[in-house]
């Protein structure tokens, strides 16, 4: 047999923990080409930019990537090799024609669907010379094609579980970039899970962009069945999905925050507004009364529960009274943490083309009083923390010597002095120090 060529791919993502997911897999299906990761743009001789479209910010990032790329390639020349670019992901998928274009130095274009074909994208590539953009949306999934072998996984690792979303949120552009709502079948999660937990895994994040609809084709069973079947998986220790619609949380899922155990009492469950009036023009069809009612019967079972959201701010149409009603919901429910954004006009979603588009620094006002709010009730939180003792998963070194970091069940990260050993394990910490966005403790 001929020797494999050792090469070395960079693959750098945006945006959300399905982005992660996807680059992750992206590494497993070109292992088998004797592609190496590499951290150093240097040495690689393919990155791969896995692109985010959520809001123009974030797509704006690639194409200042591009300019960066296009100088470590002509460097790349000048030693005598070759570096093959490529742009994957949401921005891929939505302006593939559009990176073609501005980019001529992107020699494959390839959107989250697709990726599971780059070995033979890659052999056209470099066969052809031309530049390969495949942003179809197979009839069979990418799961059925991508390779069983994970590489390095972590103690705490993502599994996609369903893709795409058919909510169609107005200021939305997922259901574009990532298509049609599928679940991928239970057999190939519990096989993938199993896997995960023998390379070492201890906590596993269900990930979906709707992950809540999950349903699995054949046999009708919905996210609480998956996650009470994984749960039996001896060495798995922590489950927890995302992202969760407040009108996908069934009973089940709803149940099975009270009685499992292993099911972290965190959830993230987005709000977007506390307006009514917006909350429809949002087409996110539940009311701030809605949300309140489930977030109750969620604490009713777990009293636990600590509760994270995303929010925007300055929809088309917000007014002030809009907006205070937002903050109010979020003074009411309270928060853990939260991410908050400024609308972001997304060209061909519905709400790019509504009138009365709020000003800019009406927005920005809006953000900083409302993160503001989020960050104090994110303090408290964290503070509130302090003399408690917590179950940390601890899954990194630190700087420091004997310095370890782990997650608490809600997510906080924390610090603590150990041992190697620790790295794979649950311990209890009793809680020293809350900051704003990390608590330190000692193990007991
Ligand atoms: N599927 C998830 C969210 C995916 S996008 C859900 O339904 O919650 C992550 C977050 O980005 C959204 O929750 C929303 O708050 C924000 N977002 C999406 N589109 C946006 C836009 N056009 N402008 C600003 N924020 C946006
Ligand atoms: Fe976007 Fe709404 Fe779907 Fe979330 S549920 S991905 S916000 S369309
Ligand atoms: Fe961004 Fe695509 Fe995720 S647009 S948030 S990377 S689904």
């Amino acid at each position: 047999m001929m020797e494999k060529k050792k090469l070395n791919v960079l693959i750098k993502s945006w945006g959300c923990q399905m982005n992660m997911y996807d680059s992750a897999r992206m590494a497993d299906v070109l292992a088998p080409l004797g592609y190496q990761k590499t951290e150093d743009p240097k040495q690689a001789d393919l990155i791969i930019l896995n692109t985010c479209h959520i809001r123009e910010k974030a797509s704006e990032k690639l194409f200042s990537e591009l300019g960066r790329m296009r100088e470590l390639q002509k460097l790349r020349a000048k030693q005598g090799g070759t570096l093959m670019l490529a742009v994957a992901g949401c921005v891929a998928q939505a302006a593939g024609e559009e990176i073609k274009r501005r980019a001529p130095h992107v020699k494959m274009i390839f959107g989250p669907q697709t990726y599971h074909r780059l070995p033979e994208m890659l052999a056209r590539a470099a066969r052809d010379g031309e530049v390969v953009l495949d942003t179809d949306f197979p009839p069979e999934p990418k799961f059925d094609y991508l390779p069983d072998e994970h590489g390095d996984l972590g103690v705490s690792a993502f599994l996609s579980v369903q893709e795409g979303c058919d909510r169609f949120c107005s200021y939305c552009v997922v259901p574009y970039t990532r298509g049609a709502e599928y679940s991928r079948s239970f057999a190939s999660i519990r096989a993938e899970a199993e896997d995960f937990v023998s390379h070492g895994v201890r906590e596993i994040m269900l990930l979906g962009q709707n992950v809540n609809a999950y349903k699995d084709e054949e046999t009708g069973v919905g996210l609480a069945s998956i996650l009470r079947d994984l749960a039996r998986i001896e060495g798995l220790e922590r489950l927890r999905y995302t992202t969760s619609h407040p009108l996908d949380m069934d009973e089940d899922l709803i149940a099975a925050h009270g009685d499992m155990p292993k099911l972290m009492p965190f959830l993230h469950l987005p709000l977007q507004s506390g307006s009514d009036k917006i909350l429809e023009a949002m087409n996110r069809k539940h009311t701030a009364a809605d949300y309140l009612e489930t977030t109750k019967r969620l604490k009713a079972e777990q009293p636990r529960l600590a509760l994270s959201s995303d929010f925007i701010v300055g929809f088309p149409g917000e007014t002030d009274e809009d907006f205070e009603a937002t903050m109010r919901m979020v003074r009411e429910v309270t928060y853990a943490q939260a991410f908050s954004f400024k609308y972001s006009r997304r060209p061909g979603t519905p709400a790019a083309m509504m009138k009365e588009q709020v000003l800019e620094t009406v927005k920005e006002e809006r953000l900083a009083r409302l993160q503001a709010l989020l960050r104090q009730q994110q303090t408290d939180f964290n503070e509130a923390c302090v003399g408690q003792t917590l179950s940390v998963l601890f899954d990194n070194e630190g700087r420091a010597p004997n310095q370890f970091f782990g997650r608490s069940p809600f997510m906080q990260a924390v610090r603590a002095e150990g041992e190697t050993s620790l790295i794979g394990s649950q311990r209890d910490v009793k809680i020293t120090k809350g900051s704003p966005n990390s608590l330190e403790g000692e193990i007991v």
